[in-house]
C-alpha cells in the first residue's frame, strides 16, 4: 500500500511525499450510542485503514485525489467551505478547517488519499480519513497537538462539514488504538484504559450487508435530539442530570414514560447499554467471553427493538447465527441502518460460517455478502 501510494505521488507530483499517514478504521465490541450520551465504549483500530500521501505547497492552494475513485478536488484555503454533492473532499476540508478555527497559520498541499475501510460499511471510514488529515498537518505545520486534541478536531470535523453530530469514538479509536487491546473509553472525561483483547482461537468476523446506511446520517441526528429530550425532562425534577449517563430507569419510569413512550424506550435502551457495556468488559477482563458474547445478542435486541436503528438485513444476520455453537456474540455496529454485523466467532469454524450466511443472506435478501476478519491493530501514525 504504502510503495504503490508514494510511486503515485512521484508520478502526479514529481516529488516525494513529505510524509505517508496510516490511519485505521475501528469496531466496537459493546457500547454503542452511547458516546454522545456522555457514556462508555469499548472500540479498537483495526487492520483496514486510509492512507494519505502529503505535501505542503507555497501557495494556498489543496490538490486531492482519492486514488480509490480517481476523483481529484482543488480548492483554495480561503474559499474553504463544505462542498455539496461529493462527499469524500468534506473530511479532509473539515479536518483543514479545525486549524484555520485555531488560527493556525496553514499552508496549501497536495495529497493523494487511498482506504481499504470499506465505505458506509460502519468501520468509520469517515473517521479514518479526517484522523488521517489532522495527523499529517499537525506533523507538517509543526503544530504540536496532542492526540487528543486531535481526535476532538477530526470530530469537529464530521460535525462541520458532514453534518453528523457524532460522538467521539471513532475518532478516539482511530487516533488512539492499541494493537491486541480494546479502549475502554469514558466519553465525558476521555479517561481511557487499553483492556487486552487476545481470544485465543476466536476471531472477529465482521459480516458486511452491503446496506449503506444513507438514512444514518438524518436519523442518527434524530436519536441525539431524542435523547437530549429525554434528559431534559429528567432535569426538570433532578436538575443535576446532565446526559443519560447519570440516569437510571427509575428516572425513565418517572419522568419520561408518562410524557412519551418512544422517547422512553430510546433512552431506556441507552441507560441499559452503558452498564451493559461495564458488565462486558468485567465479563472480558475475567475472561469468560461467553458471558460477553450473549451481552452482544442483548445489545442487538435493544439496538433493533427499543433504539430502532438495524435494519431487516442486519436483523436477518444477527438472526442466522444467534444459536450457532461457533458464535460467541454477534450484533449490529456503529451507526446502525445498514453496515456490518460484527460476530466473535470460533477461528475454526468461520469457512463454514460464511458459506452457511452467504448462501442464506444472498438467497433471502438478494444482495450480496462480504465479509473481514478484523485483526486489532495500532492507531493512527507515520508509516
Ligand atoms: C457512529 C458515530 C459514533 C457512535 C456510533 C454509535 O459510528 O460516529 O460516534 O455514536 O455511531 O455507537
Amino acid at each position: 500500500m504504502k510503495e504503490k501510494l508514494r510511486a503515485e505521488f512521484i508520478e502526479r507530483h514529481k516529488i516525494e511525499p513529505e510524509i505517508i499517514v496510516r490511519s485505521p478504521g475501528r469496531v466496537n465490541i459493546i457500547g454503542e450510542h452511547t458516546d454522545y450520551n456522555n457514556g462508555f465504549v469499548l472500540p479498537a483500530s483495526i487492520d483496514k485503514a486510509a492512507y494519505m500521501a502529503i505535501s505542503l505547497r507555497d501557495d494556498d492552494q489543496i490538490h486531492l485525489l482519492a486514488k480509490d475513485l480517481n476523483e481529484t478536488f482543488s480548492i483554495s484555503i480561503p474559499e474553504l467551505k463544505p462542498i455539496g454533492d461529493v462527499s469524500w473532499p468534506n473530511y479532509i476540508l473539515g479536518a483543514v478547517a479545525q486549524f484555520q478555527k485555531k488560527n493556525i497559520p496553514l499552508k496549501g498541499f497536495n495529497a493523494i488519499l487511498t482506504s481499504d475501510v470499506p465505505i458506509g460499511a460502519g468501520l468509520s471510514s469517515s473517521a479514518a480519513v479526517e484522523c488521517a488529515t489532522v495527523f499529517a498537518l499537525n506533523e507538517l505545520l509543526q503544530t504540536n497537538l496532542s492526540k487528543i486534541e486531535m481526535v476532538l478536531m477530526a470530530q469537529k470535523a464530521e460535525h462541520e462539514y458532514a453534518g453528523v453530530f457524532c460522538g467521539v469514538m471513532d475518532q478516539f479509536a482511530s487516533v488512539m488504538g492499541k494493537r491486541d487491546h480494546v479502549i475502554k473509553l469514558d466519553c465525558r472525561s476521555l479517561e481511557y484504559e487499553y483492556v487486552p483483547f487476545n481470544l485465543d482461537g476466536i476471531k472477529i468476523l465482521l459480516l458486511n450487508t452491503n446496506v449503506k446506511h444513507s438514512l444514518a446520517s438524518s436519523e442518527y441526528n434524530t436519536r441525539r435530539l431524542e435523547c437530549e429530550q429525554a434528559v431534559a425532562w429528567i432535569k426538570e425534577q433532578q436538575p443535576e442530570i446532565n446526559s443519560l449517563r447519570d440516569a437510571t430507569e427509575e428516572m425513565l419510569d418517572k419522568y419520561v414514560l408518562p410524557k412519551d413512550s418512544l422517547i422512553d424506550q430510546r433512552s431506556r435502551f441507552v441507560v441499559q447499554e452503558i452498564d451493559r457495556l461495564h458488565k462486558g468488559c468485567n465479563d472480558l477482563v475475567k475472561g469468560d467471553i461467553n458471558a460477553l458474547g450473549k451481552k452482544m445478542f442483548e445489545t442487538h435486541n435493544g439496538l433493533s427493538k427499543m433504539y430502532g436503528v438495524s435494519c431487516k438485513e442486519l436483523d436477518f444476520m444477527v438472526d442466522l447465527v444467534r444459536n450457532n455453537d461457533a458464535v460467541i456474540g454477534a450484533r449490529m455496529m456503529g451507526g446502525g441502518f445498514g453496515g456490518c454485523t460484527i460476530n466473535l466467532v470460533k477461528e475454526d469454524a468461520i469457512d463454514e460460517l460464511v458459506d452457511m450466511v452467504k448462501t442464506a443472506y444472498e438467497k433471502e435478501m438478494e444482495l450480496p455478502l462480504t465479509y473481514y476478519i478484523a485483526s486489532i491493530e495500532n492507531g493512527t501514525s507515520i508509516i
